[in-house]
Formats: C-alpha cells, structure tokens, sequence
C-alpha cells in the first residue's frame, strides 16, 4: 500500500517528552495535508466550486486555532498581497473550520490556481500558512474539439487472419487491441496538458514514454451517463521536430466481459473500444496548438491479441511493430481512424484517485509440477496481475499464466469458484530474448500463479504486481495478540484488493460488481484503514446513475443490465447510508446536498409501496441478512429496519442541511417506523425480576442487532433485547451467526450494551463461524463465507465461494473503535470530538492511528505490572472524552500528576466502577491507572494459535505478513 506523501505527514511526532512526564513546549499550531476537492493537488478538476481543506497539528495542548482565511490567485507570489487575488475569505473567525468551499468569480478552464491557508492561534501569534494548487480542466463539453476515434473493427478479421494466438481463446469472442498514433510538430519548453480517456481502457505514450501511472484507466462508470477523463502534465516529454503521441485501447468495462449474467456478459456499453485525447501546447510567448484525436491519426492492431478484466490477455509477439510509439516510425501502411462520433456530453474529469500499482510481492515458493509448468505462491491473495522476465522465447512459443486464490488437494490451481473468468494470461514469443511480459488491460484475483511453457523459473523471474485504487494510507492498528494483527491485515488486503475504481465484492470471478451492501457494511472499516473521500465521491455519482426511473437505488452501481435492477433491503439503502458516514467521517456536508434528493425518493419508494410502514413490497431480490449461517431473520423483520434506519438518516440529513420541514417529516416517518416495528415484531413478557423477556420475531441475532443498532425499540425494551441477544450470542458459542447486514453491527452492538466482553469472545473464536478460522488454514484475506473450506467438507459450492470478499471484514472498525479505543462521539463530525474508550479484553497492549480530516489521532494503551498506560493524541480543534480503565479511579495519573490539577486542559467528568471519564482539549496525553492484569482470551492459549501445519487441502499461513512476528514473542 503506498503511504501518503511526505506533506501530509505533521512535521513531527507526539512529543516524546509528553510520553515521559514532561512536556516540552514543541512545534506551535500548523496546517498541513492540504487538499482540493480530498485530493493533493489534482490536475484536472471540473468541479465549479471546489472544496479546500487542511490538517492541523501542533505539539502543544489546547493550541487551537481561533481563524482561519484563504486566498485564491493565479500566480503563487499574488497570494503575498491583496491585489491580484481571485478569492479571499479574509480572516474569519471559527475555531472548528478545516475546510472552505470556493465562492470566487468563476473559475477558468485549463488554469492552474493557487490557494493559501493561514491559521491563527489564540493570542498575538502570527498565523502558520500552508500553500496548495489545483488546476482546472475542461469547464464544459463545448470546449471540447476531440472526437471519439478507433482502428475499423470491421476489417480486423480480414487484417488479421486468426493465429494461434486468437485461437486458443477464440470461443470468448476478444479481438485484438486497437493501437493509433498522431505524428506532430513541436517544441521543447509548452505547457503541455493531455486530456485522455476512452470508451473502454488506455494506456497512453508521449514519444515512447509512457503518460501517467494509472491502470484501468479512465476507471467504470456508467458509460451511458458518464465518461470519466484524466489530465497529465506532458511538458517535459516534448522534444524539437517530430513528436508522437501513441495509444492503445482495450475493451475493459465498455465492451469486455463484466459480471455473471449469461444473457449480457459482455459488451454492456459498446462493442469496440474507442479514444478521445487532447494535446493543448502554450508556448511562453504565446502561440498555442491543439493535437486532438480525429480522422487524421493512424491505427493499426499490434501485439495484445486480446485483452479483457475476466478472461485475461494475450500477446503475441509475432505482431509486434518495433517503434510504433517513436517518431520517424512509417505508419504509411496502417489506416486513417475510424471516427466513430464526436458526442462529448459525457465527459467529466475523474474525482478520485486511479488505480495505481502500488506494491510487488516476490513469490514466497516455486514448485515445478511439469517440466515444463510451475506453480509460484506469492504468499498473499490480492488483485493485480503477474509480471515475467523471460529469457527466451522461440517464434510461436506458448507462456500460459493461468491465477488462483487457493490450491485444491492435489496442490494444483483450484480455479472452480473463478466461475467462467479464464484469469489466463498468453505470451506467443518470436524468438526474441531478455524481455519483461505484464499484461495491461487485466486483472485478477490470485495467491497462485501456474506459469507453463518455461522449462526454467527463478525467483527473481517473477513478480505479482499490486494494482488498487490508490487511496491514501489512513490508518494502522497493532497489539499485542498475532492472531488479530493477522486479521487486520487480511481486513487491509480485502480493501486493497476491491477498491478497484469501485468498490467490489470480490476481484476473482466473473462478478467484480459494486455490490452496494457490501461497500455500506466495510466503509466504516474502510474510513478507518484509508482516506476514501474521493474514491466515494466518484462511486456516489455511480450510485446516483444507477437509480431508477421511480428513484429506486440499485443493487450494483454502476448498474448493469441484468444483474437484479430493484435495490433490496440493505442494499439500495447504501444509497443513504454511506453519503451519511462519509459526512460524518469527512465532515462534508456536500455529500449530503448532493444525495438528499436520493435519499428522499428511496424512502418516499418505500413508503409508497408499505403505506403500513412495514416493508414487505417492492424488496427487489431480497437477499436478506446475506449468508447467514444461521436460522434466516423474517425478511420482514430485516427490511422494515433499514427502512426505519433510512428514514432516520435522511432526517438527519435534511437537519444538516438546514431544511427543518424536510427533516421534521422524515423523523415523522422514522418515528412510524419505529411504532410499525415494535407493533408487528416485538413481544415483550413482563418480568417479576429482572430484564423483561424481550423477543423480535424470528430471534435471531441479526434481528436483536438491527432493532438496536438502529434504536428501533422503546427505550424499556432496549436491556431487554440486549439480553436476548447476548443470549443467542452466548448459547451459539458465543459465536456470530449473522450474514453481511448483521455482522458489522455485532461487536459494536455488543459493546455498546456492556457485552465488550463477548466481542471479544467472538474475535477469540476459531471455529466456524468465526474471523479466526479461516486464519487456521492460511487465509491471508476475507473469505466470502464463513465456511469457504474446511477440512471436513472442502470447498463449499463453488458458484459462490471467493476467498477475498471484504464484507465479512467489517469487524475492522471495531478493531480501532473497540480493541484500540480511537472513535469519535456519536454526536461528533470529522473527529471534532473524540472518545477514546479502550476494551482491552485480555490484551497487553494495542495502538490505533488514523490520519483524519482534522489531523492525527492517535491511542495506545498498554498493560504492564498492574498498571496500564495510556496515550492519547488529539489534533487542535478537537476535543476527546478518555475513558480510562480502572477499578480503582484514585489510581489515575496524567504524566505522572494526578490529572487536572495546575492543567486546564483536563477535566474529571464521570468515575465508574470500571473507568474514569476526563475530557481533555487537543494536545498528546499520558494516563496511567491501576488495572487487573490480562489473563485468558485468545493471545495466551494454545488453541488461538496460527495453525503451524498448513490444513490437508488449503494453503498454510502467508509467508510473509507484515505482522510477521510471533504470537508467541506477544504473549503477556
Ligand atoms: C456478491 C455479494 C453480493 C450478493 C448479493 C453476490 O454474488 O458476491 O457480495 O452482495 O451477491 O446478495
């Protein structure tokens, strides 16, 4: 995963001296992080009024700030004075602001801005400044002047007389990959812009050097609504004379394979891949040329043969055209584009991060099974592709890559749950020696690479290359226990591997959709583990393009004809859900402007379909709580609570928003949601002693977790119902026998009515159903199911069996929130005010980082002779409620004082019988209390360990996890 770059890391660490009893005065108050629209300094923005935002820090305790102001100018040194500026917020008073939303005059196309941030602390100090840029693309499809071209697919047959190469995959229907070029004149020393994209997938190259770092791009959007583009700065490749811009083009999700549906497994959108570019050139004294994509560029088919998400690439060297990409090449035999229309209304300049290769994991074993076959294990399951080095390759050769999540009992590929994805890779040599073979238009989802038809392979021949969207590295989480540190790397390389342009259930089989439940269940964990703003903010848009006519959310976004239209419960309800948490989480308020109107015509949907308020209509599929093991919860009873849920939230969000009427009638109807559930699905038996019998139909767990989680119950039936469920907890194992929609709610549902204790059992569980099985036989991700293999049954059916689905994942956020303690208070947007409340459980230590939207936040607890430590960072502008474990409240120090006396900046709220309450201001803090020591629970007995044997048919444990050490080296 590759880090976040240098400048949104604050200058320095929590002051060590805190952490030791003294406290130095350090670093003052100072932005950093800066970001336009949740990016670091995009090229190529299309958004009229852009969002800029900063971080905070500073080494200091209540070092807040009081002002903010920002300025806006076109060249860097107006932003010293007052005259040429474009925007300037002047010096406004707030204490909270880390963001300001542009409301200059209008903002010019293809423009690079400059943007400053001061901050002024409390008293006389000067501010601390930061400075930023962004720059503009196209303001409007009229400034367009590409059009749309391609090489004639109706010729390729004919050109291109099928060879080896196309045969072998020739029942999948894949033609070769259109190349093109554009031969100009130019000079060194322009501004040069390149605006790309295409119906389907590039890869562009500038004389020779390829442009850029993304894959898969321009990334999936409903290409019927939308085309995204991207912007490159390509001025340092231009040279005097001739000049070459080159492209090849793929089908990837315009008119390759995408999902599982018979009927329409390809083409979706077209049927031939098409390119759009534009070369604006401005030279300093003024001239300027335009090279756009028209009837005049040239195209060919050249050495990828195929190339398709699902079934794999080929190449045949025998096609290769040496130097197409150069100048001085003669393309006098290749054809005119074919220009295939000019429509631009589409295009919108991509919001988000693409997907980048972000880390290469060397293969952990080689085993030779043929002569001529290996079988390579690179260690960890993950989504990207397979990079070779190849000595030889004789005219007409065959390489075959053939990828695999796990291998069946006879140690080969088991390739059954890939459904009908192929996941092959071809490589046809032309005798040619010392080359490097990575497919471009591909990916896929493996741990196990076959590679056939290389007698030789060394370790040093062969690569798995990482490919994700890039979102920047937010989070980390360590303690003391190797068994939930494995977890939470498999929790992070489920992330990484189906944050994929959009969010994915999985990245091996032929499915890859974006699956709406799935991504609301994990953005919690997601949020924690990556800043998602911007990945969100693109798949929002896709959500909102997938709505229906009658506006219905969808199951999958961006929708595909086919895949069950109608959104089911917990499902479509994403479309509410998760603009919600991430205006919770980034503390912007647009992600609710711009999904209201959705929100509202989802609920009004439902309503207009259930007047009783009980949803039982219009359920579309109905998947339920999605794989649960156990006895399915009423259909009922799960729709009726995200309906309740929906309309809580889209009150909620009309109140931000500011409109109180729309507010006030959607709580209404929560409020009759809430009276409809308890009416039809409660029943309640009267006590003589102790909590009332509180029953939901169906007694599931999941039923008693939706009723809580989303305060469906009166308020004397909660204890009630957090007793049954912890019942039905206790009396399963404990175990969780919840599918997607109930499993991410369990632990914190648990903790939050006194039963930490049991999440905590639930995370030591090794059986099935539980995190820890899977990690017995090896997993290094998040299987689908609970159950995806085990050593009695094998592999479960394989239509349905991936082995890096992230939904289970959810659990992570608990691992942060619960095991760690880092959180932020129910009522509180982007970590205004924190609440740090640690359930150590049997752990001896655990630490939580998570880079938010306002700056650092950090906790680490620690457990050693009777005592526990804790440490706590909070950024300037926050505040944070500690809670610190204890038995014995006269116990607690701060740095080594008993807190709050002499410092301002820490106030005793509440003693219990188990913890103490402060509220202290920004700044970083040490307490220590008295606490019984750590006994039992997983981490201390033998049963919880990592099975050092792999499983008869599974792979053993990942060679190489970052939390490589030993369980053993933690163990109190
Ligand atoms: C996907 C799930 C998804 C589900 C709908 C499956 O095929 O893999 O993750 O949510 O369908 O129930």
């Amino acid at each position: 995963m590759s880090g976040s770059p240098a400048a949104d890391v604050p200058a320095s660490r929590p002051a060590e001296g805190a952490a030791a009893g003294r406290r130095p005065e350090g670093r003052p108050l100072r932005p950093y992080g800066l970001r336009c629209e949740h990016r670091t300094a995009p090229l190529g923005i299309d958004e009229p009024a852009p969002r800029l935002s900063w971080r905070l820090a500073s080494d200091r305790r209540g070092d807040d700030p009081v002002a903010y102001r920002v300025r806006v100018a076109e060249r860097p040194e107006d932003l010293d004075g007052c005259r040429q500026l474009l925007w300037d917020t002047g010096r406004v008073a707030d204490s909270r602001a880390t963001a300001a939303v542009y409301a200059g005059p209008a903002l010019r196309g293809r423009t690079r801005y400059h943007w400053r941030v001061s901050v002024w602390p409390a008293g006389t100090a000067a501010p601390a400044e930061a400075t930023s840029w962004f720059e503009t693309a196209f303001t409007g499809p009229a400034a367009w002047q590409a059009s749309w071209i391609t090489h004639d697919p109706r010729p390729v047959e004919v050109m291109d007389a099928p060879t080896e190469g196309e045969s072998a995959l020739d029942h999948h229907g894949l033609a070769p990959c259109p190349v093109l070029r554009r031969a100009f004149t130019a000079s060194p020393g322009a501004r040069a812009r390149l605006h790309v994209s295409a119906r389907g997938l590039y890869e562009v190259r500038l004389n020779g050097v390829r442009i850029g770092d993304a894959e898969l791009a321009p990334g999936w959007t409903d290409y019927h609504r939308r085309v995204q583009y991207q912007t490159y700065d390509v001025g340092d490749l231009l040279r005097e004379g001739e000049n070459v811009l080159a492209a090849t083009v793929a089908d990837g999700w315009w008119s390759g394979f995408v999902g599982f549906e018979p009927r329409r497994a390809g083409a979706h959108y077209g049927s031939f891949p098409q390119f759009l570019a534009e070369l604006h050139l401005t030279y300093p004294d003024g001239r300027s040329a335009a090279i756009v994509t028209d009837g005049a560029w040239r195209t060919s088919t050249g050495v990828i043969r195929h190339a398709d998400l699902l079934m794999g690439e080929c190449h045949d060297l025998r096609h290769a055209c040496d130097g197409w990409e150069l100048p001085g090449f003669d393309d006098g035999g290749w054809s005119p584009a074919l220009v295939t229309d000019t429509d631009r209304r589409r295009l919108v300049a991509s919001v988000d991060e693409p997907v980048r290769a972000t880390a290469e994991l060397r293969p952990s074993s080689i085993r030779r099974v043929s002569p001529d076959t290996h079988v390579v294990d690179f260690g960890q399951n993950l989504a990207g592709r397979v990079r070779l080095r190849i000595g030889e390759l004789a005219a007409g050769a065959r390489v075959v890559i053939r990828h695999a999540e796990v291998l069946d009992a006879s140690h080969r590929l088991y390739t059954a749950n890939l459904r009908t994805a192929a996941a092959t890779d071809v490589l046809i040599g032309d005798g040619r020696r010392h080359f490097v073979f990575e497919p471009r238009f591909t990916y896929h989802g493996f741990r196990y690479a076959e590679i056939s038809g290389l007698p030789e392979l060394s370790e040093s021949d062969v690569v798995a290359v990482v490919l994700h969207s890039d979102t920047p590295w937010a989070g980390e989480f360590d303690c003391s226990d190797a068994g939930l540190r494995r977890l939470h790397d498999c929790v992070v390389w489920g992330q990484r591997s189906n944050f994929v342009s959009v969010p994915t259930d999985c990245p091996q089989r032929d499915e890859r959709l974006g699956w709406l439940a799935d991504a609301q269940v994990f953005l919690p964990t997601a949020a924690l583990n990556a800043d998602v703003a911007a990945f969100f903010t693109k798949w929002l848009r896709d959500i909102d393009d997938a709505r229906s006519p009658d506006g219905g959310f969808s199951n999958v976004a961006p929708r595909l004809v086919g895949v069950c239209d109608e959104g089911a419960p917990g499902w479509g309800d994403a479309g509410v859900i998760i603009p919600w948490h991430l205006y919770r989480t980034y503390d912007d308020p647009r992600f609710l402007g711009r999904a209201l109107e959705g929100m509202r015509a989802w609920v009004d949907l439902i309503r207009r379909h259930n007047p009783d308020l009980v949803w039982r209509r219009r359920v579309g599929p109905h998947f339920s709580d999605w794989l649960a093991p156990g006895t399915p919860t009423p259909r009922d009873v799960v729709a009726t609570a995200c309906f309740a849920h929906s309309a809580r939230l889209t009150a909620k969000a009309a109140d931000v928003l500011g409109h109180t009427d729309v507010g006030d009638h959607y709580h209404r109807l929560a409020d009759g949601i809430r009276r409809a559930f308890t009416e039809c699905f409660v029943t309640v038996e009267r006590a003589a002693a102790g909590p009332d019998a509180v029953r939901i139909t169906g007694d599931t767990q999941t039923g008693y977790l939706l009723a809580l989680a989303h305060e469906l119950l009166p308020d004397d039936l909660v204890e009630g119902a957090a007793h049954r469920l912890a019942e039905l907890v206790e009396s399963a194992g404990p175990a969780l026998v919840t599918g997607f929609l109930g499993v991410a709610l369990a632990a914190p549902v648990l903790d939050a009515h006194g039963r930490a204790d049991l999440a905590h059992a639930l995370l030591n569980r090794d059986e099935v159903p539980s995190w820890r099985f899977p990690l017995r036989h090896g997993a290094t991700t998040i299987w689908e199911r609970w159950d995806g293999w085990t050593p009695e049954a094998g592999f479960r059916a394989p239509a349905m069996n991936s082995f890096n689905h992230y939904a289970l994942g959810s659990i992570g956020e608990w691992l942060y929130r619960g095991v760690a303690g880092l959180d932020q208070a129910p009522d509180s947007t982007g970590y205004r005010h924190l609440r740090i409340r640690p359930r150590p459980g049997a752990l001896r230590r655990a630490s939580a980082r998570h880079e938010s939207v306002r700056g650092t936040v950090e906790v680490s607890w620690e457990r050693r002779g009777g005592r526990l430590a804790l440490c706590v960072r909070v950024p300037p502008g926050a505040t944070a409620d500690v809670y610190v474990p204890t038995t014995d409240p006269r116990s607690v120090r701060e740095s080594g004082a008993v807190p709050g006396v002499g410092d301002r900046h820490i106030t005793l709220l509440a003693t219990a019988s188990d913890h103490v309450l402060h509220r202290v201001s920004s700044g970083t803090y040490r307490f220590t209390a008295t606490c019984p020591p750590a006994v039992g629970g997983a981490g201390t007995t033998p049963a919880a360990r990592p099975s050092l044997t792999p499983g008869r048919h599974m792979p053993g444990p990942a060679a190489k996890p970052s939390s490589a050490r030993s369980h053993e080296e933690d163990t109190p």
